[in-house]
This record gives C-alpha cells, sequence and structure tokens, in this order.
C-alpha cells in the first residue's frame, strides 16, 4: 500500500513511521504540504496517486484556536475537506483524525462513536466540522478516527511535549503537582494507536466513517498523573484540584472519556491505558533522554 502522511514530525506521524508494517509511505515535510497553503496538498496528492492519505496535522492549541476561529476551521475543516476532495479524485482513501473535544455534554458512561457530539469551544466545534467535511466530501472513502491524550517519546511541537513527559519530570523532580480531578478522558499511547491505525486501514471490512481508537478505560488527570507518580516511585506529592473544566472563560468536557465499539466489531482494540502508561514510563525512564527539558 502506498501512504502519503501528512504531519509525520508530530507525536502520531512519528509513530506511524517507527511502527510501519512495510507500506510505501511518502511523509513530506511541512514546507511541501500545507494545510494552510490551499492546493499545495491537493497537488501532492495528484502527483503522488497514493492509496491512503493519512492526516495527522491539525491546528490543536486551544486557546489559540479560541482567539483565531477563522485559522482554527481553515485547518480544521476546510483543509480536510479539500484533503477529501484530492483523495476522492485519485480513488484513495482518507484517514483523517478528530477528537474527544467534540463531546460536551452530561455523561458517565464513554461516549460511543453514534452519540451526539456538542462541542463547548472553537477548537471543538472546528474539528466537528472537519469531520463533517470530510464524511460529505469521501463519504465512500473517508476514515474519520477520535483519539484522546496522545503521548510519546517526541513530544509534540506546537504543544510543547505532552502530558506524560511532562508529568514525569515534575514528578522526578520532586514537585507538588496540582491536576485537574473533574476532567474524565482517555488517555492515548500514540504507538498504540500507530498501531491500530494500520491494522484497521488493512482490514478489508472497515467501513468510512467515524472510528473511536483509544487505550481502553477512563480516568481522570489525577488519576492519571497519580500513577505515572506511582510507577516512578517519584517522591512528589498530587493534589486534586477542581476548576470546572474551565481555561479561563473556555469550556472544556467534564467528561470526554470514548468506547471503542466499531474498531472492537473488527478485533482492533488498544490495550488498558494502565498497560499502555506503564511500558511508556518504563521505556522511557530507560532512555532518560526525552525527560531532560
Ligand atoms: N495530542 C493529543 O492529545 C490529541 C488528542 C486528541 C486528538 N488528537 C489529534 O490526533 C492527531 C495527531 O496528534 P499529534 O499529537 O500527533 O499532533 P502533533 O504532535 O502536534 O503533530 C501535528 C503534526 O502536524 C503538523 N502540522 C501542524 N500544522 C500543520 C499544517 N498547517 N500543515 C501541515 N502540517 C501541519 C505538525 O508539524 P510541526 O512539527 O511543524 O508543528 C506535526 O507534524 C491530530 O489530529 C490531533 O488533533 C491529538
Amino acid at each position: 500500500m502506498k501512504i502519503l502522511l501528512i504531519g509525520a514530525s508530530g507525536q502520531l506521524g512519528g509513530e506511524l513511521l517507527r511502527h510501519n508494517p512495510g507500506h510505501e509511505i511518502v511523509a513530506p515535510p511541512r514546507t511541501l504540504c500545507d494545510l494552510e497553503r490551499p492546493g499545495q496538498c491537493a497537488a501532492l496528492i495528484a502527483a503522488e496517486r497514493p492509496d491512503v492519505v493519512i492526516n495527522c496535522a491539525a491546528f490543536h492549541d486551544l486557546p489559540a484556536c479560541e482567539g483565531d476561529p477563522a485559522s482554527a476551521f481553515r485547518i480544521n475543516c476546510v483543509a480536510v475537506r479539500d484533503l477529501a476532495r484530492a483523495c476522492v479524485a485519485v480513488g484513495a482513501r482518507l484517514v483523517t483524525f478528530s477528537t474527544d473535544y467534540v463531546f460536551g455534554g452530561a455523561r458517565s458512561v464513554s461516549w460511543q462513536e453514534l452519540d451526539a457530539p456538542q462541542p463547548l469551544q472553537v477548537y471543538g466545534i472546528s474539528r466537528l466540522a472537519g469531520e463533517y467535511a470530510a464524511l460529505a466530501e469521501a463519504p465512500d472513502a473517508a476514515l474519520v478516527i477520535r483519539t484522546c491524550g496522545l503521548y510519546a517519546q517526541q513530544g509534540s511541537r506546537s504543544r510543547g511535549g505532552n502530558f506524560v513527559l511532562a508529568r514525569m519530570r515534575e514528578a522526578l523532580a520532586g514537585e507538588r503537582i496540582e491536576m485537574a480531578c473533574e476532567q474524565i478522558v482517555s488517555p492515548t499511547s500514540a504507538a498504540d494507536l500507530a498501531h491500530a491505525v494500520f491494522a484497521l486501514i488493512a482490514h478489508p471490512d472497515a467501513a468510512p466513517g467515524v472510528y473511536h481508537l483509544v487505550n481502553e478505560g477512563a480516568c481522570s488527570w489525577y488519576e492519571f498523573t497519580c500513577e505515572i507518580v506511582r510507577l516512578l516511585g517519584a517522591p512528589a506529592e498530587v493534589v486534586a484540584v477542581d476548576r470546572g473544566a474551565r481555561s479561563g472563560a473556555m469550556r472544556r468536557p467534564l467528561y470526554s472519556a470514548l468506547a471503542n465499539t466499531r474498531a472492537a466489531a473488527l478485533g482492533i482494540r488498544l490495550r488498558p491505558w494502565r498497560a499502555a502508561l506503564a511500558a511508556f514510563v518504563e521505556s522511557t525512564s530507560r532512555g532518560g533522554a526525552p525527560l531532560k527539558s
């Protein structure tokens, strides 16, 4: 299979390259495939004629999206529509990612793929619009994968790393860590997600539409942080705080854990979050380098 990978320098992009089971992957740098330059990625798709385009790029700095809705919609929705259109033109499938932040309503069980979304901020609204755009433009060829709380050895450049690496550094420094106890999520290893993505695109019965791919289970950021500290045996104190799922005026979902039902029906599941986190902390502690600021 020939794959065009957009956003290869990011957390998930890096893990897709690392765990490639043998596909031909073309991974252009952002300068050659920038979602902000209309027509550039479409021209590359037309020239490369891949079987699958995997789009890992997004504008996912939440406060920045809130302050610049036009850019959020241009990158997270209009550019995704253009990718879908370019894929249809060459008969390629499009795999594009979305977020748990399309949900927002009150809840205490994990959201399934067909549950009604209710985004609470510009970021979530622009991602949901991107989902609709991909599926409207390429109803037979688009797979939209929602995921949550990604972490990898190589952190996100735009987000300055990731949650797990930051908490590991604080824990090893013996800091007092204040962490939100009111937001329930499904934190996910980007490596585990990469394996699941390859399994999904290779599966003969993987129909177009929305999928939830996350490490199984749900926890608060506080509980997740306590587990990081426990795994490290670090001297840090973790303090639960409840900020009402708000960052200033911006609202975040109180409950955005995702349930994988569609991929699971095809036999594609990610392991429970505790097992994925334990493996990550163990290998990162052994490697050491990502923990230096
Ligand atoms: N990280 C999470 O916690 C999380 C949670 C839910 C959903 N997701 C979604 O999962 C997907 C992968 O996330 P990730 O954590 O791997 O993201 P990431 O580490 O921030 O990587 C994003 C990639 O996209 C590239 N990119 C950004 N803007 C671009 C543009 N305008 N044109 C072309 N490339 C651009 C980045 O390039 P640079 O390296 O140059 O910045 C980077 O290679 C995204 O759709 C994300 O929104 C992530």
